[in-house]
């Protein structure tokens, strides 16, 4: 890139230039870096909602959105709480609430605590019903082991309204799981290996239009190994942690994904970035 052709994304102003925080939650003073835009502050609803996700052939859109530190780093002590901050709750679930359904690993789920995904802000809300989509996003978990507690949040604390989330899992697992969790799941057991193209397809002929993936890293490996993976929105922390695992875990991917660079938006030194896969 000719030195010309750089550009200042963002730079901080000295002073505030918003007049102070407006009292609608999500919104505020989110600014947008790029493309460049003359308004001090976004609306991120509008952002990451009134935006083309055209459908691919034959599958739902899939989605990505993680966390991650300064130095790529998307776990603290095993768990990427301490990377996130109230800007950053506030734009997740402005993210969630584009999705028919939030996948996740078993492995995010237990360490994480994962609880069902809550009512979305009025304005997402709307969005929803403008594009028929539920009120709330359905979990979906991938579990190769079965090893999930039936008590935990997920299922405890679910919407009576709302279907159960989905476990993705084997027929290979202890006969017991499978029981304890189609009492508070809908457990689809395949043969063999799971394979996440598989999972995919099966959301498609659900009805899913948008899969949110939340990770983690061997989750997101294997969506980007498939080829499955149209956007990625990574939250960069304004944190320098070291050691820890990326955003992918295992084997490098068979080729490089290129990515498009759609927008960057910053909050409370958080950078949000949305990229297309080309
Ligand atoms: N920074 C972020 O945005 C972010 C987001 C999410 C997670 N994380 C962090 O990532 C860490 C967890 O990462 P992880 O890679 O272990 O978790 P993960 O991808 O959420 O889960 C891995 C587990 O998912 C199941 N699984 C995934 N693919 C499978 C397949 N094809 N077949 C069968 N089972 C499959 C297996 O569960 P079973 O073991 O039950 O078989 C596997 O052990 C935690 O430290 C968490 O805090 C960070």
């Amino acid at each position: 890139m000719a030195v010309d052709e750089l550009r200042l994304l963002h730079s901080r102003p000295q002073a505030p230039t918003s007049p102070g925080w407006a009292d609608d939650g999500y919104r505020r003073d989110v600014q947008q870096v790029f493309p460049r835009s003359d308004m001090d502050d976004v609306d991120p609803v509008a952002a990451y909602h009134d935006v083309d996700r055209p459908a691919p052939a034959g599958r739902p859109w899939v989605l990505v959105n993680m966390v991650a530190s300064v130095d790529g780093v998307t776990a603290v002590d095993g768990r990427s709480g301490p990377l996130g901050g109230e800007a950053d709750h506030r734009l997740l679930g402005v993210v969630r609430g584009l999705a028919d359904v939030v996948l996740v690993g078993a492995g995010t789920v237990r360490t994480e605590g994962y609880g069902p995904p809550r009512t979305p802000v009025v304005e997402v809300g709307e969005r929803r019903a403008d594009r028929g989509q539920a009120v709330r996003p359905r979990l979906a978990v991938v579990s190769g082991s079965a090893d999930l507690d039936p008590s935990a949040a997920l299922f405890a604390d679910r919407n009576p309204d709302d279907p159960p989330p989905l476990v993705y899992t084997s027929t290979d697992v202890p006969p017991d799981r499978l029981v304890g969790l189609s009492g508070v799941a809908e457990v689809v057991a395949t043969d063999g290996a799971l394979d996440v193209a598989a999972v995919v397809a099966d959301l498609y002929d659900r009805g899913v239009g948008i899969v949110l993936c939340e990770g983690g890293p061997g989750l997101v490996a294997q969506l980007c190994s498939a080829g499955l993976v149209d956007e990625l929105c990574l939250s960069v922390s304004p944190l320098v942690v070291g050691g820890g695992s990326g955003l992918l875990a295992g084997a490098p991917l068979p080729t490089p994904t290129s990515l498009r660079l759609a927008h960057v938006l910053a909050a409370d030194d958080f950078l949000f970035c949305r990229y297309l896969a080309c």
